[in-house]
Order: structure tokens, then C-alpha cells, then sequence
């Protein structure tokens, strides 16, 4: 299905952050754009928003003098919702309410002409629930961009249950036209991203739940180990807790109170005295004036490592082993289970036991256990942890070898999947399990991720470069040390390793 013709004419509803944003993309990308408001004026101030802000841009020297007057002379507001009855599409961005928005479609359907692509912005109202009042719910797609519009590439188009398979291939077409990254998704709560990014924010809120580190140790992993922009404490403190918090209630009920979803009390708390973040000046870490930001915790060493011998596969962890041998340090290897052992401390990944559990089942003393890292060649800290009773001088070697080769190690309390290994394992739980329902393809769910939330890896992706087998493992024992259905597989993931088969071929 080809995009819309940049000569067709696009209406947006609602001149707030996203709407004068969803404006301005059309725009740039040749349409007449019609901004609507309902509350006096507001259209016309966000295309005077639109001209600074870009005006801005032609003077650093980001954009051509040309495109920015291009852009603003297809920009009109409307005054009334009439002047909107020659679009072609239109894009509604107006308080997220699921009578007001049906109202709103309801009366456009009886304005504009029948062949006219009713589209909702909305992060959270189903698209099959808005459409349903509609002559013609066929017509009625979501287009959800990120924000900020202008700069965050990816689109769900969502899907409703009558919508049109005409009308969605063309919003797709008409998405990746204007430059953005688009992805199909079904009318599901959360959609994909809201969705599948869940367990991202909902482990380190269980992780500083149950002690097992502080939130710029946790934070300072996910970052320097899982290559994320930003740990889950900082990326919350900015989004706001009252709107992250709101959002996980939202799917938690949606999905009939499944504990994957469920909500933090930790964060409620904050909710509750109104340390919202950011915007509030005070959220997990304190931004008023002067504040100091605690640093996460690092383990200094003095032992001295020489030899590091190398037992079997290391699988995962194989690139520790090349920047090993980058650093001088004579390496023995030999047959075994995929341990490193430097002294008297044994490293190993972890596989979702706790490191207490395997020194009693695998018969191994001092064994120290390693976090993931998205990349182990060139990851700047990764997190460890230790049964009670490992030697000092254990725990010493192994702090030791790896700030020799530049990481270093925070300590975590003994807990199943440490902290990026078992955040990333829910990802792709989830997002195999948003597969396995049909919400969006492999391809999609990893691009969303990427595009929508900045993600370095796909979870899917990075579900098979791991191994999915590994991943099922650390969910099962993730279920099994907890007793909770929380953590349980993915039929999807244990279909996928039946089969012999990775989410992308
Ligand atoms: P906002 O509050 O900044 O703007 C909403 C605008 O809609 C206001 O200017 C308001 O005057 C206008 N409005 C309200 N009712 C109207 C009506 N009946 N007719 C015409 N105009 C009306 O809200 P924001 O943040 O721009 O969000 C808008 C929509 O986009 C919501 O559905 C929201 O869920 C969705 N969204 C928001 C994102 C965000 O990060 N803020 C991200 C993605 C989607």
C-alpha cells in the first residue's frame, strides 16, 4: 500500500507536547497540516513554538533556511473542528479519555469525507474500544509516536480488531514516509513497548526492594554493563513516578492482575509523598541544588593476579577471554564446565541460581558469580556475587583480574540472576511472549524496542545471541527460587529451543 500523497491534506487534534510535535513531522515531510485545538489559541501558539524552535535551528546551523520556511508555511492552525473536513488524515492527540476521544471520532466521522483515516496518538486506550461507536471502525488505526516526535523515530501502528488491513499498510507507508521508524503492533494493552518494557523498571525496583544493592549501583550496571542510556532509577526520575507508576497499573489491570506486571510498593511510596522525580526535585536520587549523586559502589583489590586458567566453553562469556589475553596475563585452558578460575576464586555466569545454591549442588567452594554485559569485550563494570563463607582472598583475586583488563566489579547480594542478566531475561520473556499472542512480530518487537526506548539490542536479539536455552534457565530458576509465576518461561522461548530455532533466523 503506497503513503499518502505529501499533497494530502493532515489534520492534528490537539496542540499539546505530542500534537504540535505529530504537526510539525507532517509537515517537514511536505503535507498541508491543519492544527486544531479546543481551547482558544493553543494552536496557533504551538506553531509559534514550532517557528522558534526550528528558527533556532537554521541559526546553529542544523537546518536549512529553506526546509524551515517550507515547513512553517504548511503549518495552519484551524479555528473551528469544521475547517478540518478536507483531510485526508487525521491524527488525534487530545487528553487521553476514552469518552472524550470517542466523541471526538464520532464527530469527525460526520465531518470529514469517507474515505478519510481516522488516527489516535493514545499510549493507552485500546483502538478496537474507540472505534466501536464508529459507522465505520475499518477507518480507525492508532499512530503512537514517541516523545519527542520530532526526534524519536519509531511509530506503533496499531492494529483494532475492524481496522482496515488497507488502512493500517497505508499509516505504515505514509510513517516510514515522513522518516520514522514504524512497526505494526495489535490493539493489546501497552501495545509493544509499554508493554514489553516493563520488567525493565519492575526488576531493579525489586532488586532495591530486596537489598541487594543501591540505586546508583543498580543503575550504574545497567548503563556501563547492559549498555543501556540510563539505569531504571534515573530513567524514571525523569519520566515521572506518578506517570511510570500509572502506566505499570494501567497494563497490571488490563492483563487481569498478572504478576509480571505487577506494581512496585517502593515506587508507590514515592508516589504517595510526592518525590516525583525530576520535576519534583526529588524522586530516588535528590536534584535540588548542590545534591550530591551518589556513585555506585566499587570493590578495590590489591592481590595480584598472574595466570588465569580457562576450564571448557565459556559461551557468553568468550570475549572476557580475548581481553584477557589483550592484557598480559598468562592463560591456561583446558577441559570443563565454562569456569574461569584465577587463585582461589572460580567465576562463573550466572544461570539464575543463587551462588549459594550451586556451591551446595555443583560442589564448587569459592565461586563467584558474574553478571551479563551486553558486550564483555568492552563493558566498563559488571556486577558479582558470592555465596556467604567465599574467602576474602576469592573475592580479591577476582576483583583483582578484572580491573586489571579495566572493569570494575560491584558487589551484589547473593539473589537469583543477579542485575542485568535477570532484567534482560524478562525482557525477553516478554517480548517472546507479546510474539506468541500475535501483538507484533520478532522483527518489529526488537526494532520498537530500539527505536522507542533506545534499547542497545533488541531483547529478542539479544535472547539468542545468549542463547535462549541460557535465558530459559534463568527464568526457570528465577521461578523456581522465588515460587512465583512471575518469572515463569515463555511458552514461546521453550517452543523456540524445541524447535531448534532463534527469533531471527
Ligand atoms: P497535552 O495535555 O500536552 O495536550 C493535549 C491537548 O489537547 C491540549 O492542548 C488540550 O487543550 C487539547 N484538547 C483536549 N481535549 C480536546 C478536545 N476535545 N478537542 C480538541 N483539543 C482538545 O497532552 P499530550 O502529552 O500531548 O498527549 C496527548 C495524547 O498523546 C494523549 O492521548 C497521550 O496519551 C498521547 N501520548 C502522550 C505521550 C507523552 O509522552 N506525553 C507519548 C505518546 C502518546
Amino acid at each position: 500500500m503506497p503513503a499518502l500523497n505529501s499533497t494530502a491534506i493532515v489534520a492534528v487534534i490537539g496542540a499539546g507536547a505530542m500534537g504540535a510535535g505529530i504537526a510539525q513531522v507532517a509537515a517537514q515531510a511536505g503535507h498541508p497540516v491543519k492544527l486544531y485545538d479546543n481551547r482558544p489559541g493553543a494552536a496557533a501558539q504551538a506553531i509559534a513554538g514550532i517557528d522558534r524552535q526550528l528558527a533556532r535551528r537554521v541559526e546553529s546551523g542544523k537546518l536549512a533556511a529553506n526546509a524551515y520556511s517550507a515547513c512553517m508555511a504548511n503549518l495552519q492552525p484551524a479555528d473551528a473542528i469544521a475547517e478540518l473536513a478536507d483531510a485526508s488524515l487525521v491524527i488525534e492527540a487530545i487528553v487521553e479519555n476514552l469518552q472524550v476521544k470517542r466523541d471526538l471520532f464520532r464527530q469527525l466521522e460526520s465531518l470529514c469525507s469517507s474515505d478519510c483515516i481516522l488516527a489516535s496518538n493514545t499510549s493507552s486506550l485500546s483502538i478496537t474500544s474507540l472505534a466501536a461507536e464508529l459507522a465505520h471502525p475499518e477507518r480507525m488505526v492508532g499512530m503512537h509516536f514517541f516523545n519527542p516526535a520530532p526526534i524519536m523515530a519509531l511509530v506503533e501502528v496499531v492494529c483494532g480488531l475492524a481496522s482496515d488491513a488497507s488502512v493500517t499498510a497505508t499509516v505504515h507507508a505514509t510513517a516510514r514516509a515522513w522518516g520514522k521508524k514504524p512497526v505494526f503492533a495489535r490493539s493489546t494493552p501497552g501495545f509493544i513497548v509499554n508493554r514489553v518494557a516493563r520488567p525493565f523498571y519492575a526488576e531493579s525496583l525489586r532488586l532495591l526492594q530486596e537489598g541487594v544493592a543501591d540505586c546508583a549501583t543498580l543503575d550504574g550496571l545497567l548503563r556501563e554493563a547492559g549498555g543501556f542510556r540510563m539505569g531504571a532509577f534515573e530513567l524514571t526520575d525523569l519520566i515521572g513516578h506518578d506517570v511510570n507508576y500509572a502506566v505499570t497499573c494501567s497494563v497490571f489491570d488490563a492483563y487481569y492482575q498478572d504478576m509480571r506486571f505487577q506494581p512496585s510498593l517502593i515506587q508507590k511510596e514515592l508516589v504517595d509523598a510526592g518525590h516525583l522525580g525530576r520535576k519534583s526535585g526529588r524522586g530516588f536520587y535528590d536534584y535540588s541544588e548542590g545534591a550530591e549523586r551518589p556513585q555506585a559502589t566499587t570493590l578495590n583489590s590489591s592481590a595480584s593476579v598472574e595466570t588465569v586458567i580457562v576450564e571448557g566453553d565459556l559461551g557468553p562469556l568468550a570475549p572476557l577471554l580475548a581481553r584477557l589475553r589483550q592484557h598480559d596475563l598468562a592463560i591456561i585452558q583446558r577441559d570443563g564446565q565454562g569456569l574461569l578460575r584465577v587463585g582461589d576464586a572460580v567465576l562463573a555466569m550466572s544461570d539464575g541460581r543463587l551462588a549459594s545454591q550451586r556451591v551446595r549442588e555443583d560442589a564448587l567452594s569459592n565461586l563467584i558469580l558474574l553478571d551479563l554485559a551486553l558486550d564483555y569485550g568492552s563493558a566498563t563494570r559488571l556486577g558479582l556475587s558470592w555465596a556467604a563463607g567465599t574467602s576474602q582472598l576469592a573475592i580479591d583475586q577476582a576483583v583483582a583480574l578484572l580491573a586489571r583488563i579495566g572493569i570494575a566489579v560491584s558487589p551484589l547480594r547473593d539473589s537469583p540472576g543477579l542485575c542485568v542478566l535477570r532484567t534482560v531475561a524478562m525482557l525477553a520473556n516478554e517480548a517472546a511472549d507479546a510474539q506468541l499472542q500475535g501483538v507484533a512480530s520478532a522483527a518489529d518487537i526488537d526494532l520498537a524496542m530500539c527505536a522507542g526506548v533506545n534499547y542497545p539490542r533488541g531483547p529478542l536479539a539479544w535472547a539468542d545471541s545468549i542463547g535462549i536455552g541460557a535465558v530459559t534457565r534463568v527464568l526457570a530458576n528465577l521461578q523456581a527460587s522465588y515460587g512465583e509465576e512471575r518469572y515463569r518461561p515463555s511458552l514461546q522461548l521453550r517452543r523456540q529451543l524445541a524447535e531448534g530455532k532463534t527469533f531471527h533466523e
